[in-house]
């Protein structure tokens, strides 16, 4: 069958895999933040398995609607760019400085980044929930 008869199936795997990475981000971070101490491995390497997937299924769908970042769809080059500054703000909360307080920073600004990409994908505007601000 072809692979466009399972978009809504990716779909489905591509949000489960949205709740699964916002789920671990959040345990991760409060579990470096509040304990200090080194993490569970699977706590480590489950968040890569499952950002794989969410990347994967995403540019799967874009695939099938034929639409693609930083080409013909500006909603999907603002997921992207939202995706690369979560990326970066994790990278400050996991591997960033020793202030406790610089790392809780970008991990508030991770969540609020996250929930601007999915008000993106619902709206499919590149302005998301800020649409109400512009
Ligand atoms: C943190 C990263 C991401 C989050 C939080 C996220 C979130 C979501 C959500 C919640 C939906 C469902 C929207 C709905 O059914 O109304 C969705 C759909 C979709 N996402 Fe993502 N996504 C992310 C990354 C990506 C990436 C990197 C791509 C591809 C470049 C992508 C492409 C798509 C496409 C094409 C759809 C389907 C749109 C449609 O229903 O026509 N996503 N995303």
């Amino acid at each position: 069958m072809h692979l466009a008869a399972y978009f809504l199936q990716i779909r489905t795997v591509h949000v489960v895999c949205v709740a699964a990475s916002i789920s671990l981000f959040v345990a991760r971070g409060a579990w470096v933040l509040l304990s200090g101490r080194g993490l569970w491995r699977w706590l480590r390497v489950a968040p890569h398995i499952v950002d794989t997937l969410l990347l994967a299924s995403g540019l799967t769908l874009a695939f099938l609607i034929q639409q693609y970042p930083f080409f013909n769809s500006d909603w999907l080059t603002a997921k992207v760019v939202g995706l690369i500054a979560y990326i970066a703000l994790g990278v400050v909360l996991f591997r960033g400085p020793r202030s406790t307080i610089v790392r809780a920073t970008a991990g508030l600004m991770a969540l609020l980044v996250f929930a601007y990409i999915v008000s993106v994908a619902v709206s499919k505007q590149p302005a998301g929930f800020l649409t109400a601000y512009l």
